[in-house]
C-alpha cells in the first residue's frame, strides 16, 4: 500500500505497486488535473511535481512514488495565484488547454530552481508537447512568470475557479478543503 504525500496530504493508494502514478492520480484520487496523453513518457501531459522535479507520471509507478512529495496542478495553487498560473493566461498561451496542466508544473519546477531562465533553459526544461502550437507565446509566458517570481512585475489576477473550495472537495476528496477566495 504505498504511501506518499499528495498537495501536502497523505495518500496511501490500495494499489499494486506497479500502477503507474498517472493512473492512481487520475482514477484513484481523482485529481484528473494530470492528463494522459501518450503513456509512454513524449508528451509531458502528465507531469507533476516530485519531490522539487517535474517528472512524467505516467513513468513512475507509486512503488517508486513511495514516501516522496507530490504536486499536481490542483495543489499548485488553490486560486490560479501561482506566477505560471497567472503569466500562461496573461500571456493567452491556453488554447485547448490539454497540455496546460503539464506545461505549468514543469515551468513551475523550472523557476523554483532557476528564477531567471533565458529562452533555451525554458526549451529544455519544459519540452511538452503542444498539439495547439502555443510554444512562442509559452515561452513568453515562462519568461513573464520569472519577473513576477521575482516581484518585478505583477499581474492582475486570473479569474477565480468557477468552483468553490468546499464544493471542489466535496468532488476531490483528495484535495481537502483548502481555503475559500475571498
Ligand atoms: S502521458 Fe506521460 S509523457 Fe505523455
Ligand atoms: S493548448 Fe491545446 S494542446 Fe496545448
Amino acid at each position: 500500500m504505498p504511501r506518499m504525500t499528495v498537495n501536502e496530504r497523505p495518500l496511501e493508494f490500495a494499489l499494486d505497486p506497479a500502477t503507474p502514478l498517472l493512473w492512481a492520480l487520475r482514477d484513484a484520487a481523482n485529481l484528473t488535473g494530470t492528463k494522459y496523453g501518450c503513456g509512454v513518457g513524449d508528451c509531458g501531459a502528465c507531469m507533476v511535481i516530485v519531490d522539487g522535479a517535474a517528472l512524467r507520471s505516467c513513468l513512475v509507478t507509486i512503488g517508486e512514488a513511495e514516501g516522496r512529495n507530490i504536486v499536481t496542478i490542483e495543489g499548485l495553487s488553490r486560486d490560479r495565484s501561482h506566477p505560471v498560473q497567472q503569466a500562461l493566461v496573461a500571456e493567452q498561451a491556453i488554447q485547448c488547454g490539454f497540455c496546460t496542466p503539464g506545461i505549468a508544473l514543469a515551468a513551475a519546477a523550472l523557476l523554483a530552481a532557476n528564477p531567471s531562465p533565458g529562452e533555451a533553459e525554458i526549451r529544455a526544461a519544459v519540452p511538452n508537447l503542444c498539439r495547439c502550437g502555443v510554444y512562442p507565446r509559452l515561452v513568453r509566458a515562462i519568461e513573464r512568470a520569472g519577473r513576477v517570481a521575482r516581484r518585478e512585475e505583477t499581474i492582475g489576477a486570473a479569474p477565480p475557479p468557477g468552483i468553490g473550495a468546499q464544493d471542489a472537495a466535496r468532488a476531490v476528496p483528495a484535495l481537502g478543503e483548502g481555503e475559500e477566495r475571498p
